[in-house]
């Protein structure tokens, strides 16, 4: 055989294949998504999401302080109001005494070295499940949208977050939330994570089922990407950086790799995070279950696909396994 035609040489030994990664997960990538309710004792399994609970306040110290043991870094935080007034602006989203505002402090007073952040978003919080205000005629309303998101955002900076990640998809919100963070003096204290390229995915079912965060009416498909629509998903990331975005992110994650290659591209001077959603975690899952695979080894291969694809942070439900299984 030609010299040339053999590879294996390269990688018989399984730290050689190790090698031939540019880059390997570690523990300092992982983002995990916590759901934080308003019952303060709530620890409530979520059908759908294997493993992953609804937590109240009051709950959070022996859920994270193993993790934090085992090395968890960040959290984001989605709140899951049960028991609130949801009304046409969200306004439980930055209730003082709401489940967010609530664990940010309780989360930054128990483990101060862990990074907290907090996704933004009204769907949680409106009365008719959308992410935004809504004109009479049921379109998006991005104007008093886009305000109103700004301050919620500025809200959870003031209460401690280390970053804030609007998932809304409002047009303009990163210029606004960014002039927000500027104006209130959180400008060099609050980092701004854009859900930049997110997709009107199928994927996010388990994540409403958990949040309680679906549409009462239509549907997102007028202001989260078309999945098809690679050149959006451009635009929208060149759009983010140029109003102020801190880290770029695409989502979902797995059907999405060749986004993630464009957003490196495009953005080759952020860092890059996808986020691995609930339905993806729910498919992993459900594959295993079938026998198809066993579980450890997809979800490696899964994330290993995305730092390929040139992502540096990966938010997953996966993180608390993989704080274990990166031990050993
Ligand atoms: C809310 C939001 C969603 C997710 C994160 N923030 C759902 C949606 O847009 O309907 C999905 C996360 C997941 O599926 O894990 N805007
Ligand atoms: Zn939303």
């Amino acid at each position: 055989m030609d010299i040339s035609s053999i590879l294996q040489g390269g990688y018989h030994h399984p730290l050689s294949r190790q090698w031939q990664s540019k880059r390997q997960l570690t523990k300092s990538m992982l983002m995990y998504p916590i759901f934080i309710t308003d019952d303060p004792d709530a620890s409530q399994l979520i059908a759908t999401l294997p493993g992953q609970r609804r937590w109240g306040v009051n709950k959070i110290e022996e859920f994270l302080g193993p993790l934090v043991k085992k090395g968890l870094q960040s959290v984001i935080l989605f709140g899951v109001p049960m028991k609130c007034n949801k009304d046409h602006r969200g306004s439980p989203a930055d209730d003082e005494t709401g489940p967010v505002i609530l664990a940010i402090k309780k989360i930054r007073s128990l483990f101060p070295d862990l990074y907290v952040a907090c996704d933004v978003c009204l769907c949680e919080y409106t009365d008719h499940g959308h992410c935004g205000y809504l004109h009479p005629d049921g379109t998006i309303n991005t104007e008093p949208s886009v305000a109103r998101i700004a301050e919620v955002a500025l809200n959870y900076a003031k209460a401690g977050a280390h970053c804030v990640a609007p998932s809304d998809m409002m047009d303009g919100r990163i210029k606004s939330i960014k002039r927000a963070l500027i104006d209130n003096g959180y400008g060099n204290k609050c980092t701004l994570m854009s859900y930049s390229a997110k997709f009107a995915s199928s994927l996010y079912g388990p994540f409403r089922d958990a949040a309680g965060s679906a549409p009462s009416f239509g549907n997102r498909k007028c202001y989260q990407l078309p999945p098809a629509g690679r050149g959006l998903a451009r635009r929208a990331i060149q759009r983010d950086v140029v109003e102020g975005a801190d880290i770029i992110m695409v989502k979902p994650a797995m059907p999405y790799l060749d986004i993630i290659g464009d957003a490196a591209q495009l953005a080759p001077d952020h860092p890059l995070a996808c986020y691995q959603v609930s339905g993806e975690f729910a498919m992993v899952h459900a594959g295993a279950a079938a026998g198809v695979y066993p579980l450890r080894d997809m979800a490696f291969e899964s994330v290993d696909g995305m730092l390929r694809a040139g992502a540096t942070l990966i938010l997953t439900y996966f993180t608390p396994d993989f704080l274990d299984w990166l031990d050993n």
